[in-house]
């Protein structure tokens, strides 16, 4: 049985971009703005594992992390009237991009470099990705995956802007869209 097309309205929004850059924060806010459940694909790991993301690294493995990110993602991605922030691993799957740009709307939540790395002292610690990895080679991460999360609908430069600033941003330009297109 084919899946219904779902209209502009109903299609989910998914947030996605560099680690630490706001993406749980902004869905959330996004969510409870527009009446729509959140799903963060990391907690939902994490819930399932019963543990955080550094230990399921570290006990379990990237390569099973990776495989629950793309069964999460694949199963929400397709569901209507949600508000969904992936892990910034999670757009490298080719699969998972395939189907977030097939199903939903994709929001790129971008930040500088300069910007960025005056974050990773609060992000080592919870970041498995980050860790035993000199700056240099996370700047080299940094625009790796840059490239690919270009891949989006809509994108957000957040350098200047608080996490409120960049969701009443959202807010505004998906319900304009809505008025237009749906
Ligand atoms: C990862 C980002 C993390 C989490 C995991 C791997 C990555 O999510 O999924 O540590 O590879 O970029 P956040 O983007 O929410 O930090």
């Amino acid at each position: 049985m084919t899946r219904k097309q779902l209209s502009m309205r109903e299609k989910s929004l998914v947030f996605i971009g560099f680690m630490g850059v706001g993406k749980t924060t902004v869905a959330q806010l996004v969510a409870k703005n527009l009446y729509r459940d959140f799903i963060d694909i990391d907690q939902e790991i994490e819930k399932e594992f019963g543990m955080p993301t550094t230990e399921i690294f570290n006990e379990i493995g990237e390569t099973k992390f990776r495989e629950k990110e793309r069964e999460y993602v694949l199963h929400y991605c397709k569901q209507p009237l949600k508000v969904i922030s992936l892990g910034g691993g999670a757009f490298m799957q080719e699969e998972i991009r395939k189907a977030c740009l097939h199903h939903s709307i994709v929001f790129y939540l971008d930040i500088s470099w300069d910007s960025w790395k005056e974050r990773l002292h609060m992000l080592i610690d919870s970041r498995p990705v980050l860790q035993n990895r000199a700056v240099e080679e996370i700047e080299t991460l940094f625009h790796e995956r840059e490239s690919t999360y270009k891949e989006h609908k809509s994108k957000l430069m957040t350098d200047n802007f608080n996490e409120e600033e960049v969701a009443e941003y959202i807010i505004e330009s998906i319900k304009l869209a809505w008025d237009l297109y749906s």
